[in-house]
Protein backbone atom coordinates (compact mmCIF):
# COMPACT_ATOMS: atom_id res chain seq x y z
CA UNK A 1 0.00 0.00 0.00
CA UNK A 2 1.16 3.01 -0.62
CA UNK A 3 0.89 5.89 2.05
CA UNK A 4 2.40 9.43 2.42
CA UNK A 5 4.17 8.54 -0.90
CA UNK A 6 5.80 5.41 0.44
CA UNK A 7 5.22 1.67 0.09
CA UNK A 8 4.26 0.25 3.40
CA UNK A 9 4.06 -3.62 4.30
CA UNK A 10 1.36 -5.12 6.16
CA UNK A 11 -1.19 -7.58 7.07
CA UNK A 12 -4.56 -7.54 7.29
CA UNK A 13 -5.66 -10.94 9.05
CA UNK A 14 -8.98 -12.16 10.85
CA UNK A 15 -12.78 -11.42 9.64
CA UNK A 16 -12.94 -7.91 7.63
CA UNK A 17 -15.88 -6.62 9.73
CA UNK A 18 -14.55 -7.61 13.15
CA UNK A 19 -13.52 -5.06 15.73
CA UNK A 20 -9.76 -4.04 14.52
CA UNK A 21 -6.37 -3.97 16.54
CA UNK A 22 -3.46 -2.68 14.81
CA UNK A 23 -0.05 -3.73 16.20
CA UNK A 24 3.41 -1.34 16.44
CA UNK A 25 6.84 -3.88 16.29
CA UNK A 26 9.82 -2.32 19.08
CA UNK A 27 13.22 -0.76 17.05
CA UNK A 28 15.21 -2.14 15.03
CA UNK A 29 12.11 -5.29 14.25
CA UNK A 30 9.55 -5.82 11.76
CA UNK A 31 5.80 -6.85 11.68
CA UNK A 32 6.66 -10.82 12.07
CA UNK A 33 7.62 -10.09 15.63
CA UNK A 34 3.77 -10.42 16.06
CA UNK A 35 3.52 -13.47 14.38
CA UNK A 36 2.03 -15.21 17.60
CA UNK A 37 -0.14 -12.95 18.67
CA UNK A 38 -1.51 -12.53 15.19
CA UNK A 39 -2.39 -15.97 15.60
CA UNK A 40 -4.75 -16.14 19.07
CA UNK A 41 -6.45 -13.16 17.90
CA UNK A 42 -7.33 -13.53 14.16
CA UNK A 43 -10.80 -16.09 14.91
CA UNK A 44 -12.28 -13.09 16.21
CA UNK A 45 -10.28 -9.77 15.47
CA UNK A 46 -9.44 -8.17 11.94
CA UNK A 47 -5.82 -7.78 13.27
CA UNK A 48 -3.24 -5.67 11.37
CA UNK A 49 0.24 -5.55 11.64
CA UNK A 50 2.51 -3.29 9.67
CA UNK A 51 6.49 -2.42 9.18
CA UNK A 52 7.13 1.15 10.38
CA UNK A 53 9.15 3.26 7.54
CA UNK A 54 12.16 1.80 7.15
CA UNK A 55 11.69 -1.56 8.60
CA UNK A 56 11.10 -4.88 7.42
CA UNK A 57 9.17 -4.54 3.67
CA UNK A 58 8.33 -0.60 4.28
CA UNK A 59 10.29 2.08 2.36
CA UNK A 60 12.32 4.92 4.51
CA UNK A 61 11.95 7.65 2.27
CA UNK A 62 14.30 10.18 2.09
CA UNK A 63 13.19 12.63 5.35
CA UNK A 64 14.87 12.59 8.48
CA UNK A 65 12.77 10.06 10.92
CA UNK A 66 10.77 11.15 14.20
CA UNK A 67 8.23 9.45 16.30
CA UNK A 68 5.66 12.18 14.98
CA UNK A 69 6.61 11.32 11.47
CA UNK A 70 5.51 7.63 12.38
CA UNK A 71 2.63 8.46 14.39
CA UNK A 72 1.66 10.41 10.59
CA UNK A 73 2.33 7.35 8.66
CA UNK A 74 0.29 5.46 11.12
CA UNK A 75 -2.88 7.79 11.02
CA UNK A 76 -2.48 8.14 6.81
CA UNK A 77 -3.03 4.15 6.70
CA UNK A 78 -5.67 3.83 9.06
CA UNK A 79 -7.23 6.18 6.55
CA UNK A 80 -6.08 4.11 3.66
CA UNK A 81 -7.50 1.02 5.57
CA UNK A 82 -10.75 3.16 5.93
CA UNK A 83 -10.53 2.26 9.83
CA UNK A 84 -12.30 5.08 12.04
CA UNK A 85 -11.38 3.43 15.22
CA UNK A 86 -8.83 0.66 16.43
CA UNK A 87 -7.88 -0.71 19.57
CA UNK A 88 -3.53 -0.41 18.86
CA UNK A 89 -1.13 -2.14 20.84
CA UNK A 90 2.93 -1.27 20.95
CA UNK A 91 6.26 -2.42 22.19
CA UNK A 92 8.64 -0.39 23.05
CA UNK A 93 8.89 2.07 20.17
CA UNK A 94 5.75 0.90 19.23
CA UNK A 95 4.72 2.05 22.22
CA UNK A 96 6.02 5.58 21.77
CA UNK A 97 4.36 5.67 18.67
CA UNK A 98 1.21 4.49 20.47
CA UNK A 99 1.16 7.37 23.03
CA UNK A 100 2.11 9.75 20.83
CA UNK A 101 -1.10 9.24 19.10
CA UNK A 102 -3.40 9.03 21.07
CA UNK A 103 -2.22 12.53 22.67
CA UNK A 104 -2.97 13.67 19.28
CA UNK A 105 -6.78 11.39 18.21
CA UNK A 106 -7.98 10.28 21.27
CA UNK A 107 -11.04 9.57 19.00
CA UNK A 108 -9.51 7.45 17.08
CA UNK A 109 -8.63 4.61 19.83
CA UNK A 110 -10.73 2.50 22.18
CA UNK A 111 -8.01 0.54 23.94
CA UNK A 112 -4.54 0.90 24.08
CA UNK A 113 -1.59 -1.96 25.40
CA UNK A 114 1.68 -0.84 26.16
CA UNK A 115 4.24 -3.64 26.30
CA UNK A 116 7.77 -3.25 27.40
CA UNK A 117 7.61 0.70 27.10
CA UNK A 118 7.98 3.71 28.46
CA UNK A 119 6.51 7.66 28.69
CA UNK A 120 10.40 8.79 30.15
CA UNK A 121 12.20 11.00 27.01
CA UNK A 122 15.90 9.86 27.06
CA UNK A 123 17.90 10.48 29.81
CA UNK A 124 21.24 12.01 28.46
CA UNK A 125 23.31 8.74 29.14
CA UNK A 126 20.58 6.93 27.21
CA UNK A 127 21.17 10.08 24.48
CA UNK A 128 24.96 9.54 24.38
CA UNK A 129 24.91 5.62 24.09
CA UNK A 130 22.34 6.16 20.86
CA UNK A 131 25.42 8.97 19.35
CA UNK A 132 28.19 5.79 20.32
CA UNK A 133 25.87 3.63 18.69
CA UNK A 134 25.58 5.29 15.51
CA UNK A 135 29.13 5.99 15.04
CA UNK A 136 29.43 2.22 16.06
CA UNK A 137 27.14 0.90 13.37
CA UNK A 138 29.00 3.58 10.59
CA UNK A 139 32.50 1.53 11.39
CA UNK A 140 31.39 -1.88 12.38
CA UNK A 141 28.26 -2.30 10.62
CA UNK A 142 24.95 -3.76 11.74
CA UNK A 143 25.57 -7.30 11.97
CA UNK A 144 27.93 -6.01 14.95
CA UNK A 145 24.88 -4.12 16.29
CA UNK A 146 22.62 -7.22 16.05
CA UNK A 147 24.83 -9.15 17.98
CA UNK A 148 25.60 -6.80 21.18
CA UNK A 149 21.62 -5.93 21.52
CA UNK A 150 20.92 -9.50 22.00
CA UNK A 151 22.09 -9.77 24.89
CA UNK A 152 20.02 -6.77 26.46
CA UNK A 153 16.67 -7.75 24.55
CA UNK A 154 16.53 -11.64 26.01
CA UNK A 155 16.48 -13.09 29.59
CA UNK A 156 19.92 -15.03 29.90
CA UNK A 157 18.35 -18.73 30.34
CA UNK A 158 16.68 -17.74 27.56
CA UNK A 159 20.03 -17.99 25.00
CA UNK A 160 19.84 -21.89 25.85
CA UNK A 161 15.96 -22.41 25.30
CA UNK A 162 15.22 -19.79 22.89
CA UNK A 163 17.69 -19.98 20.14
CA UNK A 164 15.21 -20.26 16.98
CA UNK A 165 13.31 -17.22 18.60
CA UNK A 166 16.81 -15.61 19.40
CA UNK A 167 17.92 -16.34 15.74
CA UNK A 168 14.71 -14.61 14.19
CA UNK A 169 14.83 -11.74 16.16
CA UNK A 170 18.47 -11.72 14.88
CA UNK A 171 17.19 -11.64 11.20
CA UNK A 172 14.71 -9.00 11.50
CA UNK A 173 18.31 -6.36 13.13
CA UNK A 174 20.44 -7.18 10.21
CA UNK A 175 17.51 -6.93 7.71
CA UNK A 176 16.94 -2.82 8.51
CA UNK A 177 19.78 -0.99 6.97
CA UNK A 178 22.46 1.23 8.39
CA UNK A 179 20.95 3.90 7.50
CA UNK A 180 17.53 3.11 9.18
CA UNK A 181 18.79 2.04 12.18
CA UNK A 182 20.72 5.86 12.36
CA UNK A 183 17.83 7.79 11.45
CA UNK A 184 15.88 5.80 14.20
CA UNK A 185 18.09 5.81 16.71
CA UNK A 186 18.51 9.76 16.15
CA UNK A 187 14.22 10.19 16.33
CA UNK A 188 14.34 7.64 19.57
CA UNK A 189 16.82 10.38 21.18
CA UNK A 190 14.91 13.18 20.34
CA UNK A 191 11.44 11.63 21.14
CA UNK A 192 9.28 14.14 24.00
CA UNK A 193 7.86 13.21 27.28
CA UNK A 194 4.29 11.61 26.84
CA UNK A 195 4.20 11.07 30.92
CA UNK A 196 2.38 14.25 31.84
CA UNK A 197 -0.65 13.26 28.96
CA UNK A 198 -1.23 9.68 30.52
CA UNK A 199 -4.12 11.17 33.08
CA UNK A 200 -5.99 11.94 29.52
CA UNK A 201 -6.29 8.66 28.29
CA UNK A 202 -9.78 7.61 29.16
CA UNK A 203 -9.72 4.28 27.15
CA UNK A 204 -8.89 0.72 28.71
CA UNK A 205 -5.10 0.31 29.04
CA UNK A 206 -3.43 -3.37 29.35
CA UNK A 207 0.53 -2.59 30.27
CA UNK A 208 2.65 -5.25 30.37
CA UNK A 209 6.04 -5.91 31.34
CA UNK A 210 8.73 -8.36 30.92
CA UNK A 211 10.21 -9.16 34.41
CA UNK A 212 13.96 -9.16 33.28
CA UNK A 213 13.12 -6.47 30.75
CA UNK A 214 16.55 -4.27 31.48
CA UNK A 215 15.45 -1.52 28.36
CA UNK A 216 12.48 -0.58 29.86
CA UNK A 217 12.11 -2.04 33.35
CA UNK A 218 8.94 -2.78 35.09
CA UNK A 219 9.43 0.88 37.40
CA UNK A 220 8.54 1.85 33.48
CA UNK A 221 5.58 0.09 33.37
CA UNK A 222 4.30 0.89 37.01
CA UNK A 223 4.99 4.65 36.44
CA UNK A 224 2.49 4.73 33.30
CA UNK A 225 0.07 2.37 35.30
CA UNK A 226 -0.11 4.94 38.24
CA UNK A 227 -0.63 7.96 36.10
CA UNK A 228 -3.72 5.71 33.86
CA UNK A 229 -6.80 5.47 36.04
CA UNK A 230 -8.20 2.16 35.66
CA UNK A 231 -4.92 0.56 33.79
CA UNK A 232 -4.64 -3.02 34.24
CA UNK A 233 -0.42 -3.74 34.99
CA UNK A 234 1.09 -7.03 34.32
CA UNK A 235 4.02 -8.38 34.63
CA UNK A 236 5.27 -11.38 32.59
CA UNK A 237 7.68 -13.74 34.42
CA UNK A 238 10.35 -15.64 32.55
CA UNK A 239 10.58 -12.32 29.84
CA UNK A 240 12.70 -9.33 29.06
CA UNK A 241 12.47 -6.96 26.75
CA UNK A 242 10.34 -9.02 24.35
CA UNK A 243 7.93 -10.37 26.42
CA UNK A 244 5.65 -11.07 23.53
CA UNK A 245 8.48 -13.03 22.01
CA UNK A 246 9.87 -14.74 25.29
CA UNK A 247 6.71 -15.90 26.99
CA UNK A 248 4.00 -15.93 24.64
CA UNK A 249 2.10 -18.50 26.41
CA UNK A 250 1.10 -15.41 29.18
CA UNK A 251 1.72 -12.67 27.30
CA UNK A 252 -1.41 -13.73 24.70
CA UNK A 253 -3.63 -15.21 27.34
CA UNK A 254 -3.56 -11.44 29.56
CA UNK A 255 -3.99 -9.61 25.55
CA UNK A 256 -6.96 -12.19 24.87
CA UNK A 257 -8.67 -11.69 28.16
CA UNK A 258 -8.00 -7.89 27.81
CA UNK A 259 -9.81 -7.59 24.27
CA UNK A 260 -12.40 -9.99 24.68
CA UNK A 261 -13.28 -7.76 27.85
CA UNK A 262 -13.24 -4.04 26.44
CA UNK A 263 -14.77 -4.70 23.14
C1 LIG B 1 12.65 -0.95 21.16
O1 LIG B 1 12.57 -2.15 21.45
O2 LIG B 1 11.78 -0.41 20.45
C2 LIG B 1 13.82 -0.14 21.65
O3 LIG B 1 14.48 -0.82 22.65
C3 LIG B 1 13.38 1.21 22.10
C4 LIG B 1 14.47 2.05 22.67
O4 LIG B 1 15.65 1.79 22.40
O5 LIG B 1 14.14 3.03 23.37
Amino acid sequence: MTVNNLTVSYNDEGPDDAQVIIFIHGFPFNKSMWNMQVEALEDHYRVITYDVRGHGGSDAGRVDFSIELFVDDLFRLMEALKIDKTMLCGLSMGGYIALNAIEHAPKSFNALILCDTSCKADAPETKAKRMKAINRIKNNGVEAYADESLSNLFAPESFATMKEEIASVREMIVNTSKESICKTLQALAVRVDTCDKLPDIKVPVLIMVGKKDKITPSSEAQLIHEKINGSILHVIGHAAHLSNIENPYDFNKQLRKFVDLVH
